[in-house]
C-alpha cells in the first residue's frame, strides 16, 4: 500500500534534486526519494551488523605464485557466508571471480577484506546488498 506524505526544501535543493533525477533517468520525484530511502536502508543494515547479502568481485593473476589455492582456501574458511562463485578465465592471465555471499554484515566485510588484500588481486569489490527490511 502506497502512503504520501509532503517534503518542504529549499528552491536551491529541489532545482539540483531535479537535475539529479533527469541525469539518473527516473520518472518522477517518488521513485527517486524511494530508491534513496532503499539505500539508506541499506547502509544501516551492513553498519547495524544485520544480516546481508552483497557480491564479492575479484579480479587475480593466476600465475600468481599459490594464489588460486589461497582464494579458494579462504571461502571454504567462509563457506557458510558463501551462496555461489563464479569464475570466469577472461584472458591468457586474468580471473574474474564473483562470489555471492550472504550472513552477518561484519563477517561478510571480513571475508571481502580477506580476499581483496590476497597478494596478486588486482581489483576488488564488496557490493553491499539487503533488502533494507532485513533477512530471515
Ligand atoms: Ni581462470
Amino acid at each position: 500500500m502506497l502512503k504520501r506524505f509532503s517534503i518542504s526544501l529549499e528552491k536551491n535543493l529541489l532545482d539540483s534534486f531535479d537535475q539529479y533525477i533527469q541525469a539518473q533517468s527516473y520518472n518522477n520525484r517518488s521513485e527517486a526519494i524511494r530508491d534513496l530511502i532503499r539505500k539508506a536502508l541499506v547502509k544501516q543494515a551492513w553498519l547495524g551488523d544485520s544480516n546481508v547479502m552483497g557480491v564479492i568481485t575479484l579480479v587475480y593473476d593466476h600465475h600468481q605464485h599459490q594464489l588460486q589455492e589461497k582464494v579458494t582456501e579462504v571461502q571454504h574458511d567462509h563457506h557458510h557466508q558463501i551462496v555461489s562463485t563464479t569464475h570466469v578465465h577472461m584472458d591468457h592471465h586474468n580471473c574474474l571471480e564473483v562470489i555471492i555471499v550472504r550472513g552477518n554484515a561484519k563477517e561478510v566485510q571480513e571475508l571481502s577484506d580477506k580476499l581483496i588484500a590476497l597478494r596478486g588481486v588486482r581489483d576488488g569489490n564488496l557490493a553491499m546488498s539487503s533488502t533494507g527490511v532485513g533477512l530471515h
